[in-house]
């Protein structure tokens, strides 16, 4: 056994992965394997994730990525120091998958078992790419979350401000599916997005303004659907305006909120050497966004952390780093840790 190899499973929505992760000589993080297959094209017809289609799928699929992810890293289950698999939140039968497998896999081979929380894998996300030190400020913007949290330290997050309607990445998919725009929505707005016209179609910016730092985007989904039904029969070129509009619209509500979190996260912590604000969540990937992040961060003296976008949306590698250095501060689970569909962080 070697001290610092973890296996991670994650299966919570529609991604079923495994990775191992170990920390090299110099303290840094290693990703030795990161296994990822997508259930996208399964549950394309549908328009969304189906849980019970997304749970038989991560039945079939796991134990192949789990010995994909073992043989990739060139190491076999005795050579583990632990198993960390995520354990919520998420699609409950999803989870159940992914925690059960983890935890027979500890089981059988005597070996702790981590059960972690995937909100927690993509918080310490720039930790594993960037080696980022606590504390740090986080925007994570998925399908299923939007959140602004202080990343304190190990076990130790404050939750400065959520969505209080959809999560941005929802919105995003909500956006596409009312256009016609096949799932996941998000890729597909911004390709379309690339060609309009953002200045073509007025719409809000959800939460501009106010004190608190939460996040609102239900109202734009409907502003967006009444200028679709106004502009309608839509053409093309309408539906490219439309999603330049929505995604401006969209980036800037998201810039004015984080304009806000840094302006206190600089006022909490005056004397951080390195500020810095780090992205996670699928939502990360869309280029309107990063570049109005990019700019708060700069007026506000900022560093912007922007992981891959392989480790920004979900994957296993951030399940077994979040497992690591649970598993060096002590932090193991028994086996009859639950699975957690909700599960704040
Ligand atoms: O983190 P993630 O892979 O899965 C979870 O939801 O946990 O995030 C997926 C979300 C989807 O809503 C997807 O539409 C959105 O991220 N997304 C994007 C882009 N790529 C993925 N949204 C906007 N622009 C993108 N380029
Ligand atoms: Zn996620």
């Amino acid at each position: 056994m070697r001290d610092s190899l973890i296996l991670g499973i994650e299966t919570s929505c529609d991604e079923t992965a495994a990775a191992v992760v170990t920390r090299a000589p110099d303290g840094r993080p290693l990703i030795l394997s990161n296994v990822v297959f997508s259930q996208v094209e399964e549950h394309a017809a549908f328009g969304g994730v189906v849980p019970e289609i997304a749970a038989r799928a991560h039945v079939e699929a796991l134990d192949g990525i789990v010995g994909a992810a073992l043989i990739e890293a060139g190491v076999a289950i005795c050579d583990l120091a632990a198993v960390a698999a995520t354990s919520g939140p998420g699609l409950v039968g999803a989870l159940i998958v992914g925690a059960m497998t983890g935890k027979a896999i500890a089981a059988a081979s005597g070996l702790p078992f981590l059960a972690v929380n995937h909100l927690e894998g993509h918080a310490l996300t720039p930790r594993l790419t960037d080696g980022v030190a606590y504390p740090y400020l986080m925007l994570l913007a998925s399908g299923g979350h939007t959140q602004l949290i202080l990343v304190n330290g190990i076990g130790d997050y404050r939750r400065w401000g959520t969505t209080i309607d959809d999560a941005l990445g929802e919105a995003f998919d909500k956006t596409a599916k009312l256009l016609g725009l096949p799932h996941p929505g998000g890729p597909n707005v911004e390709r379309m997005a690339a060609a309009g016209d953002p200045a073509r179609f007025l719409l809000p910016r959800p939460m501009r303004g106010e004190a608190r730092l939460d996040f609102s985007f239900s109202g734009l989904k409907t502003a967006v659907r009444q200028a679709a039904e106004a502009a309608a029969p839509m053409r093309e070129r309408h539906v490219a305006d439309l999603c330049a509009s929505f995604q401006l619209a969209a980036a800037e509500s998201v810039a004015d909120r984080v304009k806000r979190a840094l302006a206190r996260f600089r006022t909490e912590f005056p004397a951080l050497v390195d500020p810095v604000l780090a992205v996670a969540g699928g939502v990360a990937a869309n280029g309107a966004i990063r570049g109005k992040l990019k700019a708060e961060c700069d007026r506000a003296g900022v560093r912007l952390v922007a992981p891959p976008l392989a480790l920004c949306s979900d994957n296993a590698a951030m399940i077994a780093h979040a497992g690591l250095e649970r598993f060096e501060a002590g932090l193991v689970d028994g086996l009859d840790a639950p699975v957690r569909p909700r599960w704040p962080l």
